[in-house]
């Protein structure tokens, strides 16, 4: 078993604090028999980098879309920087920056012009030119988003999401399919928007990015939290409970905190 102060339940309820920029309490949601979340229960701090990491299924996807708006759930609360979506959705939705983990593009547009539309859903905002800077698509301004690499598309969907200059930034799998320059480009990036007390929700399946960027982590497996701490309190737990093969606690990584928690198994979708 995970160390007894890492269990969730326990302790959740110390957990909310006031002014915290996400919290969600008891959030189900089920697709027809399918149940994708399962009485999750989260809260974020005002400024930090939150990660959720899960295996394939797991129902990251379904509760940030949840958080961010875009599905309804079944049952359960969720409050965004204060507010809810049922009583202040248009000053809500002014405040996030959203990248779905399958963002379609219209293909026909360019670079320029989707950060203008997508500009344009904002009252306020950051300067197209910056953005496009800062995700590092200055050569690719003015072409179609239909004749871009993966990646580059990946880099445009999320500078979509940094266009309305967001309190809290909504990241989906941001680097799934990188390549490593391009990964570590967008470390900076979130690295950078962290650094201006902004808050992060991601979700990623390289523990050694949710190492590096983020605060804390919540596990995620069958629709509920499973564990919660910051990395190195996850690693060192597992290092102490999850003999043998046993990692110790200065060669354990998040990945053996993952495997060890979630199985080795692969899961049916
Ligand atoms: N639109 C949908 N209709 C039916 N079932 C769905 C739908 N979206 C998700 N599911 C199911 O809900 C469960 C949770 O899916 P979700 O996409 O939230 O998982 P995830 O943790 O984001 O997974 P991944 O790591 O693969 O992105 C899965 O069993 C999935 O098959
Ligand atoms: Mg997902």
């Amino acid at each position: 078993m995970v160390h007894p102060t890492l269990l969730y339940d326990t302790v959740f309820p110390a957990m909310v604090t006031p002014g915290d920029a996400l919290v969600v309490r008891g959030l189900r949601k089920a697709y027809g028999d399918v149940v994708a979340v399962d009485g999750l229960d989260l809260a974020v701090r005002s400024g930090e980098c939150f990660g959720l990491l899960g295996p394939n299924g797991a129902g990251k996807t379904t509760t940030i879309e949840i958080c961010e708006g875009l599905l309804p759930r079944d049952s359960g609360d969720v409050e965004v920087l204060g507010m809810t979506w049922e009583s202040e959705e248009t000053r809500l939705r002014e405040r996030l920056g959203i990248q779905l983990q399958d963002t379609q593009l219209s293909e026909k547009l360019t670079v320029e012009e989707t950060l203008r539309l997508f500009r344009s859903f904002y009252d306020a905002g950051r300067e197209i030119g910056e953005v496009i800077e800062i995700v590092q698509l200055g050569e690719k301004q003015s072409a179609r988003v239909g004749s871009l690499s993966g990646g580059q598309k990946q880099r445009l969907a999320v500078a979509c999401a940094l266009v309305g200059d967001p309190e809290l930034l909504f990241l989906d799998e941001p680097t799934t399919g990188l390549d490593p320059q391009s990964r570590r480009q967008l470390w900076s990036l979130i690295e950078e928007f962290q650094s201006t007390a902004r808050t992060i929700v991601l979700t990623t399946h390289y523990m050694e990015e949710a190492e590096r960027l983020c605060d804390r982590v919540a596990i995620v497996d069958h629709g509920h939290v499973i564990a919660l701490g910051t990395p190195v309190e996850l690693i060192e737990s597992i290092a102490e409970t999850h003999p043998p093969p046993p990692p110790k606690a200065s060669s354990a990584t998040l990945e053996d905190v993952f495997v060890a928690l979630t199985g080795r198994t692969l899961r049916e979708e």
